[in-house]
């Protein structure tokens, strides 16, 4: 047969099945085919539309569409080849194993009977208000299994946030057996996608790298149980067509609410298209649903920026603030800690002394670190103690009600650390429950930090977590504030409470945190926490319902926290960052220090004995600056105006949300000798406006040296011009106030 025949067959063949296809379509099409669910912020759409098949299907996601036509007329179908000629398959919404997708599902379910597919067809959809929003719920049903899924996403119109997460039930037999269970699933179709992660280690935080995906996965997780943030960060950035700019171009900002195992894929395909897929890290975690129980994921927020990832930031921050953190619009505490000062080694009159330097300092608060509790076996370094949650009597005689008493004489509030989910063996407790602990039966035992996690699977386990904070509270009410610790991740993972649920232990162990969170947040509504975790290891939307803000690193030398800031900064208020005067890195001065901790919310952890007259007044007035400016640094918008990552500068705005005042922080990390000084533009400000700008944060003593020092610009010239606010000399700073006239 020459080659022109069998082409005529083998067209005759394709139309006739093509021609089949549509009458088997048109014949057997879903009574909902061709609905539409349109999920809008007042920037973006997340169009999803039930195929003639049942099946629901992303159609767009992207800047919102003008006419609610174009959004209607969206095709279903994808094609498998980019000419079509391979096969339809479309976007499924919620992806699942087993089908003709053949690239990474959202849902792997063995189902009672052993078969390992799932289809999921539309059932019904409603929309409810929510708290800032539109919530939509999208009920899904395999059509072979009475197995159900519930889509569920709440669109944030102002702030441009969309949260999404899933439900997965059933009344099967007998259990099935989940593999994996994401959040949520986003596809884009455009020509390169740039993926910038965060990696992080101790003292390393929030690393900022990018690189280009190309087919196939890259895979972002973490298996660390505990302390589940220490390698990597929840939160993703993705620029469309091009790597990921501060104030121009698309890019996907996402990050999930789980303080535990999480993990990212990002998948591109045969035809280059791009699938996220966020959700809990299944690693270790077949889970086994009985019937009738929910599997509620975690929560994945998302923003789409049609103007760089400084947009997307300050859609996140405002709506951190407003609906997810605790204590969002209130105001924060200045504290001092003594970690870095004493860590072990202090007793009940250090303390009082430290609290009057709090006091002259002039911060709100005085913050009691590690190492005060313990009695058979004394908290006096790490091997000891944690569990024990009694005061070490010999060191501390008078108890937590002397340090209250203390503070009230010294007129700062008190505040104190736990670290209530650890346990080290050396301790009462674990004498008493060894059965309460994280540890194999029949394996040698892998300590990190001397300790072990308590197994928060166990609801006793819970009760007494709880208990470690309601004991504190009710003996001394007037405990103003927690820093809760978690040092260790979990090794040799086995619980002893659920022995015949082991393949859930990583994600109950995270359920049972959050129980215990959520008593406590009932019960003390009021009282504010830092969460903490070896440093920046814990940093998720979900813990930080509970919190009021986090700890980003244990390194607080000034120029690593340039960086690690700028990196939490891209998904966190500063409101939420946690940053304090230290003395690593002596060889910057105290006023360079002070500015970079200045930029998040404020605290020092050095002894006052340490700093001269000059430098603690200083101090002094950069706290009562920071206060003045707490409108525009906490509560404002940010601009991340000149970036360390790509210069040896740095520097961040921050403008209130009237306009009326601002904050610039300028630093000279390591220019070199006679490079070109960028003039720095500022941003956000009302262009008709008359702003005086005077350097502020002054040594006592000095002049100053901004060439523009106390004159009056338009907001526009400050914008369009610019201030010369950089400088040669390594590591220093210069901060600027912006006031409007
Ligand atoms: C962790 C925290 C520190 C400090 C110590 C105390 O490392 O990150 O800030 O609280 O624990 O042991």
């Amino acid at each position: 047969m020459n080659s022109n025949i069998q082409k005529s067959i083998f067209m005759k063949r394709v139309l006739s099945i093509l021609s089949a296809t549509a009458i088997a379509t048109a014949a057997f099409a879903h009574p909902e085919a061709g609905k539409i669910i349109r999920i809008s912020t007042d920037n973006t759409d997340l169009i999803l539309k039930v195929g003639d098949n049942g099946r629901l299907y992303q159609t767009y996601l992207g800047p919102k569409l003008l006419n609610a036509d174009d959004a209607a007329g969206l095709d279903w179908a994808q094609y498998a080849a980019s000419d079509g000629s391979v096969s339809k398959r479309g976007w499924e919404a919620y992806s699942t194993s087993g089908n003709e997708d053949f690239f990474e599902p959202a849902l792997g379910v063995t189902h009672a009977d052993g078969n390992p597919t799932t289809y999921l067809y539309y059932v019904d959809s409603c929309e409810t208000p929510a708290e800032g929003g539109v919530q939509t719920n999208i009920r899904l049903r395999d059509d072979k299994y009475p197995f159900d899924v519930t889509l569920h996403y709440v669109a944030y119109p102002k702030e441009n946030v969309i949260k999404t997460w899933s439900e997965i039930k059933h009344q099967e037999k007998k259990p099935v057996t989940l593999s994996s269970f994401a959040s949520a699933m986003l596809y884009f179709n455009e020509m390169s996608y740039y993926l910038t992660e965060f990696s992080s280690d101790w003292a390393k935080e929030a690393q900022m790298s990018s690189q280009q995906l190309q087919f196939g996965k890259k895979v972002i997780d973490t298996k660390l149980g505990s302390r589940a943030a220490m390698h990597t960060h929840p939160f993703f950035e993705i620029g469309l067509n091009g790597p990921v700019k501060e104030n121009s171009g698309e890019v996907l900002m996402g990050t999930l609410g789980w303080t535990g195992n999480f993990r990212f894929t990002f998948e591109v395909d045969n035809v280059g298209n791009l699938r996220v897929i966020p959700g809990i890290n299944p690693y270790a975690s077949n889970y086994e649903l009985k019937a009738d129980e929910v599997f509620t994921t975690p929560e994945f927020i998302f923003t789409l920026s049609y103007d760089g990832s400084g947009q997307g930031s300050r859609n996140l921050h405002d709506w951190a603030r407003k609906y997810s953190l605790k204590d969002g619009d209130g105001s924060r505490l200045t504290l001092l800690n003594n970690w870095e000062n004493t860590a072990f080694d202090f007793d009940q009159d250090i303390l009082a002394e430290l609290m009057k330097e709090a006091k002259h300092l002039g911060v709100d608060m005085f913050l009691l670190d590690d190492g005060w509790f313990g009695n058979k076996y004394p908290r006096k370094d790490d091997h000891a103690g944690l569990g024990d949650w009694e005061v070490t009597h010999d060191k501390l005689p008078g108890g937590i009600a002397a340090l209250v008493k203390s503070a009230n004489d010294a007129d700062v509030k008190f505040g104190i650390w736990i670290e209530p989910e650890m346990v080290n063996p050396k301790s009462e407790l674990y004498e008493k429950h060894p059965d309460w602990v994280i540890e194999q039966p029949n394996r040698d035992t892998y300590y990190y930090r001397n300790q072990l996690v308590l197994d928060m699977s166990n609801p006793k386990v819970q009760d007494y977590v709880f208990d470690v904070v309601d004991n504190i509270l009710t003996e001394n009410p007037e405990v103003a504030y927690f820093k809760w610790d978690c040092n260790s991740p979990i090794t040799n993972i086995y619980s002893p409470y659920n022995k015949d649920k082991q393949g859930q232990l990583y994600i109950d162990h995270v359920r049972g945190i959050y129980n215990v969170l959520k008593r406590i947040k009932a019960k003390y509504p009021d009282v504010p926490m830092m969460l903490c975790s070896g440093g920046g290891a814990r940093c998720d939307y979900e813990a930080l319902k509970y919190f009021t803000e986090f700890w980003c690193s244990d390194n607080t030398d000034p120029v690593e926290r340039v960086y690690i800031q700028w990196g939490f900064s891209q998904f966190f208020p500063a409101k939420a960052m946690a940053a304090h005067v230290t003395s690593w890195n002596k060889n910057t001065s105290v006023k360079f220090r002070t500015d970079v901790a200045s930029m998040c919310k404020l605290g020092f952890d050095i002894g006052l004995k340490e700093l001269n007259a000059d430098e603690l007044a200083y101090c002094q007035q950069a706290i009562a600056n920071w206060k003045h400016l707490e409108p525009a640094i906490m509560d404002g918008e940010q601009y991340r105006l000149v970036s360390p990552y790509e210069s040896n500068h740095a520097a961040v705005e921050y403008v209130d949300k009237s306009k009326n005042m601002g904050v610039l922080f300028a630093y000279n990390l390591s220019p070199r000798y006679k490079e070109k000084l960028q003039r720095v533009k500022l941003q956000g400000l009302d262009p008709s406006k008359k702003y005086r700008v005077t350097e502020i944060n002054l040594m006592p003593g000095t002049k100053s040296k901004f060439a523009q020092n106390n004159k009056i610009f338009s907001g526009d010239y400050l914008m369009k011009v610019g201030l010369d606010v950089f400088s040669f000399a390594h590591n220093t700073s210069m901060v600027i106030e912006i006031s409007a006239q």
